[in-house]
Formats: C-alpha cells, structure tokens, sequence
C-alpha cells in the first residue's frame, strides 16, 4: 500500500510496484493535497485499489492495511503547507506516522518504507559541502515552517526506529532530496523554481531567478525515487536511513537556463531580482551536495536520470497537460 498515494510520488511509486509485479497495489489517500487526476493513469489497472483514508484515523487505517505484505508510506504536509497550518502538518507528520506503524504491528506486516527528507538536516547558513547520513541538524537562520518540517521528519524518523526496537518492525527510512517529475505540483518550495519558471516562459515572460544564481538545489527524478521506494522495500536491509538524491546538485541559474532551453526558449535570459521577504524560502550556507552513496550499499539504488532528460520529461509531461493550476 502506498499512503499519500494520490500525487507526485505516490502515483511513479504505484506504477513502478505494478510494473515491477505486484498482484495488489492499494493507494489510501484523503485526497487533502492529491487528486484523482494524478492516479487517473492507474485506474485501469484491476489490481489497483483506491482506499480513501485519513492517516489520522487508526480505524481506518487498521481494515485498509490487512493482508498487506508492506506499507511506503508517503502523507505529509511539506513546508510551504506546513507554514499555512503549522498544527494540522505536525499531526499528520508525527501522529500519522505512529498511526501506521501501530497498523502495520497490529496486521504483522513485513515491511515500512518511510519517506522522509533533506530537510533533516536543516536549512540555513549552517548547511554546505557534503550532507551525509550522519550530518546534524542546522535550524539558525531557516524559516520555522521548513525547521518543523524538517524536525518532524526526524520525529517520523525516531519513530520507525524505536518500533524496530520494541517490537522488531523492519523499516528502511529514505531521505528524499527535492523532487521533480510528471505530475508535478506547487506544494514543493524547491520544485517552484522549475514550475514557475517554466510557467512564465510559456507566458513569454523573462524568468526570475532569485539573488545572483549560486544557490544550489540537489534534485532527484520521480521515476529514480519510484524505483528506490520499490528497492527499499524489496532490500532485506532494515532499521537505516539514507539518503535518496539524483546524480548531480545545480545551480539555480543553471536550472533555470536548462529550463528556457529546454523550452525552446534560450533567448529569454533570466532576470535577477531579491528576494521576496514574504515568501519562505530554502536557502543554504554556500555549495552543498547530497551524497547518496549510503543507498547503494543498503538497498542497491543510485539515480540514474540527470536533470537534462528528467527536466525533459516533465516539461513534455507539463505541455501535455495544460488544465493544470497553481495550487
Ligand atoms: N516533493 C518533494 O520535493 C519531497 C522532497 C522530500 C521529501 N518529500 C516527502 O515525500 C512524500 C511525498 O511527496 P509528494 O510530493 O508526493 O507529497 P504530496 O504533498 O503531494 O503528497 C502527499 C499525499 O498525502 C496525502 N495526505 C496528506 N494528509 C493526509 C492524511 N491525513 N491522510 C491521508 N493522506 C494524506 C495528500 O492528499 C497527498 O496526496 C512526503 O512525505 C514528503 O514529505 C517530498
């Protein structure tokens, strides 16, 4: 079962599990942020079951996890719904994942995926060089919806860990770096400077980028990070957390250049502008990159698509799929 299925990950990681063989693929969701246009893919499919449910109601979650052999599980309030509705998105991120691991115990299931972030490694000027599994936490500086965020996540974390060892539930817990890919939506405060960018390209507009372009980003590809949800609960490997990021960090800039190029648009040259000081915003201490070398030797994953072609294929996805609005 993938929880939080209706959306961004959730629908790449359903249609990998089907390809990869599984005889059943529930997908609950509460649909608060997902919708049935980002699984209508799938609906064909007679071994896909759509489960509405609410990772925070335990009845629920206690008859759509029966007969399961394992749960990925994905419901999350990110950081930018996190800053509108700081309670609802620690309940979700915290009770929610108990929740699940009290349903997994109570129908002995072999196995929890728990997507977790970057974001446990906090943001901030503290954050540069190389994040690797064992990085601590940098909050000074970072805007307090992407510090809970990111502290729930850890939360989240702790709490697979400690059900391993009361009650011995395998887990592997994957650190997602900032994801893009089909069915992309406005939910990601990383993700924006691809959707806006490419937005306002089709509008004809010069893009923006924001201080002088050196701020980096690390991104993963969807279809990578389907696979690794996949590998990760395939693997024997249990109670470790690594890191899941693609083959190489960018600049903003050079993110946004790829995008007008990609676009068919190189000749309009993005324009510099401050930043809004409205707007939350995931900033870092200089250069970083996110080392994912931890998720081959636990679970045999490495990204294999670079930003050139992943870029590539969300923008055909995007040009294909005009009724879409910002969130
Ligand atoms: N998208 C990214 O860039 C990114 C980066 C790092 C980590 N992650 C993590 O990956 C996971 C999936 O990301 P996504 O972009 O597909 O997220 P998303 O926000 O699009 O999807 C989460 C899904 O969970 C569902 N959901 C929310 N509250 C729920 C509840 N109470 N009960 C049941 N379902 C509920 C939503 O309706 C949505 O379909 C999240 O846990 C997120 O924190 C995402």
């Amino acid at each position: 079962m993938v929880v939080g299925g209706a959306s961004l990950v959730g629908s790449a990681t359903a249609g990998e599990l089907l390809s990869r063989g599984a005889a059943e693929v529930r997908l609950l969701d509460n649909f608060s942020f997902g919708s049935d246009e980002a699984i209508a893919h799938l609906r064909d499919d007679p071994r896909v079951k759509v489960v509405q449910g609410d990772v925070l109601k335990l009845h629920q979650l206690l008859p759509a996890t029966e007969g399961l052999d394992g749960v990925i599980h994905l419901a999350a309030f990110m950081t930018l719904s996190m800053d509108r509705d700081p309670w609802s998105g620690l309940d979700v991120n915290i009770r929610g994942v108990q929740n699940i691991l009290e349903a997994c115990r109570a129908n002995g299931l072999r196995k929890l995926v728990f997507a977790s972030s970057n974001a446990v490694y906090g943001y901030g000027p503290g954050v540069k060089g190389a994040l690797v599994e064992d990085t601590p936490f940098h909050a000074a500086g970072a805007p307090p919806a992407a510090i809970l965020y990111g502290a729930s996540k850890i939360i989240g974390e702790q709490l697979c860990r400690d059900a391993h060892r009361r009650h011995g539930q395998d887990y592997v817990v994957l650190r997602y770096s900032t994801v893009y890919g089909e069915r992309q939506h406005y939910r990601a405060a990383n993700a924006l400077y691809i959707v806006e960018t490419h937005d306002a390209i089709r509008r004809g507009e010069r893009p923006k980028v924001i201080g002088d372009g050196s701020e980096t980003k690390h991104f993963v590809y969807v279809g990578d990070l389907a696979r690794a949800n996949c590998m990760a609960l395939e693997a024997a490997a249990t109670d470790v957390a690594v890191n899941t990021s693609g083959p190489e960090p960018v600049t903003t800039l050079e993110l946004v250049k790829l995008v007008a190029e990609l676009s068919g648009r190189p000749d309009l040259q993005p324009e510099l502008v401050p930043p809004d000081p409205g707007k939350v915003r995931l900033t870092s201490g200089g250069a970083f990159h996110i080392d994912h070398a931890a998720a081959k030797d636990a679970i045999g994953w490495s990204p294999e698509v670079g930003m050139r072609e992943g870029l590539r294929r969300l923008l055909a996805w995007r040009e294909g799929a005009p009724h879409q609005a910002a969130e």
